[in-house]
């Protein structure tokens, strides 16, 4: 897996000391903005499980595994574990692993997660297109809806059109709550909220 990683690296940051310094900038910026990890509409549950996909220096993850009900673990995926801490210092109920989330997922990844977690990934969807990633991360998710042989025809029909319908790398971004229904899932909630004042210095710094 770790050839593999290498291979498809097209991860335009770095992730030296100064990069992982920026991620846990960010990490204040937006907790202190938005007062919560996982979005209040989530059911807290014993036992759940949640995937922080491309979880960088695994700091979301960390203190999400703080927060869960008896049970609950965290585990964190990324293409490359450079910036994750060591085994060692891993708490009881988070764990690190690679994963390069547009490759084919794993049978036994599919449908196993109740909550999967997802930031700072503009970056990374350099296409425009959201539409591969959102389907891989559904993939993730425990199916809500239990159908053998449902198929998902629009999502189909979108991803073969290619790159067609998106003008901008990072106008996915501001779309993307008006995309789940193409990806055959429903939106439970969309909330924009305005970085608080306290850490708007700190933003403008880690951008
Ligand atoms: C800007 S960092 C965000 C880190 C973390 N989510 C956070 O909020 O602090 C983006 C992360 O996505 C990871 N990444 C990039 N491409 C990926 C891929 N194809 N599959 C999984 N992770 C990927 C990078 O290695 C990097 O750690």
């Amino acid at each position: 897996m770790a050839t593999t990683a290498k291979n498809t690296d097209a991860y335009p940051l770095n992730r030296d000391f100064l990069a992982s310094s920026r991620l846990h900038l960010q990490h204040q910026v937006w907790t202190s903005s938005l007062g919560y990890l996982l979005h209040p509409a989530i059911p807290r549950e014993e036992h759940m499980l949640i995937a922080d996909v491309g979880c960088g220096t695994g700091i979301a993850s960390l203190e999400i595994a703080k927060q869960l009900p008896a049970g609950g673990k965290v585990k964190a995926y990324d293409l490359s574990l450079e910036q994750c801490p060591p085994k060692g210092w891993w708490p009881s109920n988070v764990s690190f692993e690679e994963l390069n989330i547009f490759e084919p997922i794993s049978d036994h990844l599919i449908g196993k997660y109740d909550v999967v977690f997802l930031r700072h990934f503009i970056c990374v969807v350099q296409s425009g297109n959201p539409l591969p990633l959102l389907s891989a991360l559904l993939k993730l998710l425990k199916p809500v809806v239990v159908e053998p042989a449902s198929s998902a025809p629009k999502m189909e029909a979108f991803m073969n059109m290619g790159g067609e319908t998106i003008k901008k790398q990072a106008g996915w971004v501001r779309d993307l709550h008006t995309r789940f229904s193409d990806a055959g899932a429903e939106l439970v909630a969309h909330d924009r909220h305005w970085t608080a004042k306290e850490v708007m210095m700190m933003k403008q710094e880690v951008g």
